[in-house]
């Protein structure tokens, strides 16, 4: 049998129900109505292994990692330890010492792009379709430093360019390629391995925005061969307020940090203070400790279920809202028009219809929550003179039901 088939068969009947089941807001109900929760690109739903796990921190062993030497303290130390395993096998690390625990992903971008040590006239190729968190941070460098930031423009389709991605690399020999691995925009994906071996060989690092790539269950940043990897655990099932910074150990060694003060240090004395290596480096000021301990339980979750089986039910569910929307006149979809080449994104417009006022009717109507606006990508929508989209992003947890429903409720709109 097809391998998807596979995949889907055995989603559809053993274990859809109990996903579901693990999501204790998609058992409530808002005016008597049930939650359909279209928004995961911006903040996924958390299941209860999630929520215990967080929990769990706050009865049982609330006190603070790597300082203090009594037994709550140890605990804690052993769970973020266990965290950080977990995300290293999530990510195909070559040792837990390459996941740093921040804030966000934007944290961890920010990181990179300010601490590689770009200097004026040093080329950063980005693409055309950035969020904010990697395009203001390279114009701020433009700005104040005198970088050389270089757009890799799309295809006509709204793709990634490789074949101009590759021209503009020997013509510009970059030092640091910075790009979106799956856009929030659109939700295409680059082709993250051939990028990095291309920027290799013109001299470039590489530095992978996988914010809305990862959801999907995981990456394996030793086979891309990236040089920094950034994500949020919040888009992820895990909990706000959590983003890991990753990539290879010795480019990490090299990053200065952005945040100093107590745990990022070994020693200090009037003169001098000795900074720590990976993962320490990053860790500057307390933990977000219960945050840790979820997104290890978030990223055993999201194993547990698998890439494969995330990644065909998210893309059956895109294909069956694509082809439902395309019959409603005046709907636009914001290209690629071909669902499988956008993940779990259908960025949409109706023609004479602000984007807000279409969240706002489909949430009134039906708790059907999309995102609307610019997604902080501005500079997307700017270039191309359009004033946002509607956005509906699928997951794991959405039905058909909620796909025909989301359709249904968008032609009564006309
Ligand atoms: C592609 C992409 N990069 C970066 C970010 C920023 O993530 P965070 O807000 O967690 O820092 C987002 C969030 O929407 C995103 O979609």
């Amino acid at each position: 049998m097809d391998k998807t088939i596979f995949v889907s068969l055995r989603f559809e009947i053993m274990d859809f129900e109990r996903i579901r089941e693990d999501f204790p807001i998609l058992r409530k109900e808002i005016e008597g109505k049930p939650i359909i929760y279209f928004d995961s690109a911006c903040q996924s739903l958390r299941p209860k292994q999630v929520l215990e796990a967080m929990n769990r921190y706050y009865e049982d062993f609330p006190a603070c990692a790597g300082r203090s030497i009594h037994k709550l303290a140890t605990e804690v130390s052993i769970r973020i330890d266990e965290a950080r395993g977990k995300l290293a096998r999530f990510v195909n690390a070559e040792k837990p010492e390459e996941i740093s625990f921040v804030r966000n992903c934007t944290e961890a971008l920010n990181t990179v792009i300010f601490g590689v040590g770009l200097k004026k006239g040093d080329v950063v190729l980005a693409t055309d379709r950035e969020h904010n968190s990697v395009h203001v941070p390279l114009l701020k460098l433009k700005e104040t430093t005198g970088i050389d930031y270089q757009i890799v423009p799309s295809r006509d389709d709204e793709t990634f360019n490789l074949d101009k991605f590759s021209e503009i690399a020997a013509e510009s020999r970059p030092r640091l390629v910075a790009m979106c691995h799956t856009s929030n925009v659109n939700g295409t994906t680059i082709p993250a391995k051939e990028v990095c071996k291309i920027a290799h060989e013109n001299g470039a690092l590489v530095l992978l925005d996988g914010a809305q790539y990862v959801p999907y269950g995981g990456v394996d940043i030793k086979d891309i061969d990236t040089d920094f990897y950034a994500f949020s655990a919040h888009k992820m099932c895990g909990p706000s307020g959590v983003g890991i910074l990753t990539g290879k150990y010795d480019e990490l060694s090299k990053i200065e940090p952005r945040t100093y003060g107590g745990h990022g240090i070994s020693m200090a004395t009037r003169k001098h203070a000795d900074i720590l290596p990976p993962p320490e480096r990053f860790e500057a000021g307390l933990q977000n400790y219960s945050g840790i301990i979820g997104t290890g339980a978030a990223a055993d979750y999201l194993s547990r279920i698998g890439r494969d089986w995330i990644v065909t039910h998210v893309n059956h569910l895109n294909r069956m809202a694509t082809e439902q929307l395309l019959k409603i006149p005046d709907l636009k979809i914001i290209e690629p028009g071909n669902p499988d080449l956008r993940s779990g994104i259908l960025a949409f417009n109706i023609k004479k219809r602000n984007p807000h006022d279409i969240a706002m009717i489909l949430d009134n109507m039906e708790n059907i929550m999309i995102r609307s606006g610019m997604h902080c990508s501005h500079s997307w929508f700017n270039d191309r003179e359009i004033e946002g989209s509607a956005r509906a992003s699928f997951y794991l947890y959405n039905t058909k039901d909620e796909i025909s429903l989301f359709a249904d409720t968008l032609r009564r709109l006309q």
